[in-house]
């Protein structure tokens, strides 16, 4: 009895530590992750109307076209910049 106890009490401190390494492990994922929102507020409401993006909605692929297009003009964006702002434009401004 003594033994089974003990293993119950070793699967469980297996169990909570895992849960633990877990969910940092999906906190740091979420915090890595750029935010959308943010990023658009900061790099392109600087220049632009937010209305002017409800007039120009369009799917994923047109929102990479317009980006690139102020990446290699006006705005300074890194392409994994690019890459959020596209998901996060296609969402809200999207078709
Ligand atoms: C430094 C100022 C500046 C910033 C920052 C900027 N833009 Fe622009 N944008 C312009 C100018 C100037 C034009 C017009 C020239 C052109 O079309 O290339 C333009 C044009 C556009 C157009 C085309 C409008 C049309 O009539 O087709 C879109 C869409 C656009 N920008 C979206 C964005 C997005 C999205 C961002 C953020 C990543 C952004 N812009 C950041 C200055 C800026």
């Amino acid at each position: 009895m003594n033994k089974f106890i003990t293993k119950s009490i070793i699967t469980l401190l297996i169990v909570v530590f895992s849960a633990v390494l877990l969910t940092n492990a999906f906190g740091e994922e979420k915090t890595g992750k750029m935010d959308g929102k943010a990023l658009f507020e900061q790099k392109c409401l600087k220049c632009h109307k937010n209305t002017k993006f409800k007039d120009l909605a369009s799917d994923r692929k047109g929102w990479v076209l317009t980006l690139s297009r102020m990446q290699r003009s006006t705005c300074a964006l890194t392409d994994e910049e690019l890459d959020v702002l596209a998901d996060y434009l296609s969402k809200v401004y999207g078709e």
